[in-house]
Order: structure tokens, then sequence, then C-alpha cells
């Protein structure tokens, strides 16, 4: 399970989010980027966080390290945005935080260069993750002493919000027309070739495992949030093996 920190205090909104994501301070002295459970997005937003982050940082990829935040509603009473306000008091309990990774820049294609086999890794990660949310215009990457980080995979895995289409939905293409890394010739196959053979079930559970038991409880047609896990498992697994060669729209 997810280290677990103590909110201590709300230091601001960050402006640039969909989801309104804030900062805070810890009972461990660690500035994280905090994601409210109680944003419109949902926990799915959440556990779609924990399992292909802790999955990309396990295939090697620089992912800021992840863990839960406990949140005190109170913590919101002296905030003058009523918005925030809200998030704080719809939010007591577990959160999700990532380190704050001061300084970085957002990735611009025009500015950074990035190698044909980086990009082809990341590429294949996000065809692998159904990630759709790293387009040349909402990037996600961030540039950190000189290097690239992966952050934001709440928009992935569209199969976990009807489970029972998630077979079908799971297998469908990976359109990369519009993707970030698109223009530096990615190297999809070279990728495929090193990382599919690491997606195993083992790694996958080790991985569900990070996720808090709240964030996966009540799930309708699970009795338990391991089996939740377990069904989290199969589309990654099957998606592993065939999905370099259903990636659309390179060049
Ligand atoms: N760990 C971090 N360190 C530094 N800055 C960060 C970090 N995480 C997020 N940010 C900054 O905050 C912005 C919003 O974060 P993020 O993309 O995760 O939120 P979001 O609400 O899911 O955004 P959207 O849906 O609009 O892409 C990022 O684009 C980045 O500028
Ligand atoms: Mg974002």
């Amino acid at each position: 399970m997810l280290k677990e920190v103590i909110a201590t205090r709300f230091i601001t909104p960050l402006r640039e989010g969909g989801s309104l994501p804030g900062l805070v301070e810890a009972d461990d002295l660690g500035t994280y980027v905090l994601k409210f459970r109680g944003a419109g997005q949902g926990r799915k937003t959440l556990v779609a966080e924990v399992v292909c982050g802790e999955l990309a940082r396990r295939l090697g990829f620089r992912v800021p390290r992840l863990v839960g935040v406990e949140v005190d509603p109170v913590l919101g009473l002296g905030e003058p945005e009523q918005q925030v306000q809200e998030l704080l008091r719809g939010s007591g309990g577990s959160n999700l935080g990532m380190d704050f990774l001061s300084g970085a820049l957002g990735f611009d294609p025009l500015a950074f260069s990035v190698s044909p086999e980086e990009a082809g890794r990341i590429v294949w990660f996000d065809a692998l993750v159904n990630n759709v949310d790293r387009s040349w215009r909402n990037p996600n990457l961030l540039m950190w002493r000189g290097e690239l980080w992966l952050i934001d995979h709440g928009a992935t895995m569209i199969w976990h919000h009807n489970w029972r289409g998630a077979e079908a939905s799971a297998a469908r293409a990976y359109d990369a027309s519009d993707h970030a890394l698109v223009s530096f010739g990615p190297d999809v196959a070279g990728a495929a070739a090193e990382l599919a053979p690491r997606v195993t079930e083992d790694l996958l559970a080790e991985v569900m495992a990070e996720v808090p038991d709240a964030w996966l409880a009540d799930e309708p047609g699970f009795d338990s949030p391991d089996e939740l896990r377990r069904a989290y498992v199969r589309p990654l697994l099957a998606r592993s093996a065939v999905i370099h060669e259903r990636i659309e729209g390179l060049r």
C-alpha cells in the first residue's frame, strides 16, 4: 500500500490542472501536489494515477513518488476561495499526493528533443494503459533537472469505467496521432521488445497492491477490493502482448 502522510497545511491551488490540484505540506515535511478524491473526476482518477504511475516506475520511467495524503476538512476553513474550500471539505480522508518537482518546466515538443528510443518507450506505455492525455496540447510531461518525468495518468484505462465491456474495450487500438512525442520518430517496436516481457501478472499484482482499499471498495459487481484488483490486471496483461501492433497514427 502507498505510504501515508498527513496534510498539515494547504499551500495554494495549482492554477494549471483541470481537476484543480493543490499544493500541500505534510507531517513528513514533504511538499506534495494533492489530487482530491472529491474532485469532479472521481476516485477512479486516483486509482488510475496509482496503477499507471507505479507500473511506469517499475518499468524504468521517471515518475514523482506517490503517497496517500490524509486530509482533515478543517484545513479548508481558512481558504479564501470557495471552490478550494469545497474540495477540501469533500475530500476528508485519503487523497493522492505526488512529490512536487520544484522548478520543473512543462515539456514543449518545440523546445526539447527526445530520442526515438525514449519517445518509443513512452508512446508504447501510453498505448498499453490507453492514455488519452499526453497530446502536444497537454503533454503531461515535465522537464526536471534535465530529464523527462511522467505525470497525470488520470485519463487512462477507459475500461475501468465499464467493467462489463472491459475485454472488448481493452482490445481496441490506440490512436497516437496527437501524442506529444509522435514527431520524434518513436521506436515502439523496440520499446515493446524491451518492456512487454516485463509486464507480468506478478508485477501487475504488486502494482495493484499499492492502491488503497478505500478507493476500490463498493464497486458494483465486485465482492472485495482484491477481486477488483484482479480485474485491473487482466486487460493490461492481455494488452501488453499485442498493443505495439495496434498503435495508429505513427508517422
Ligand atoms: N509533481 C509535480 N511537480 C511539479 N509540478 C506539477 C506536478 N504535478 C503537476 N504539476 C503541475 O500541475 C499541472 C496540473 O497537474 P496535472 O496535469 O496532474 O493535473 P490535472 O488536473 O489532471 O490536469 P489536466 O487534466 O488539466 O491535464 C501540471 O501540468 C504541472 O504544471
Ligand atoms: Mg494534466
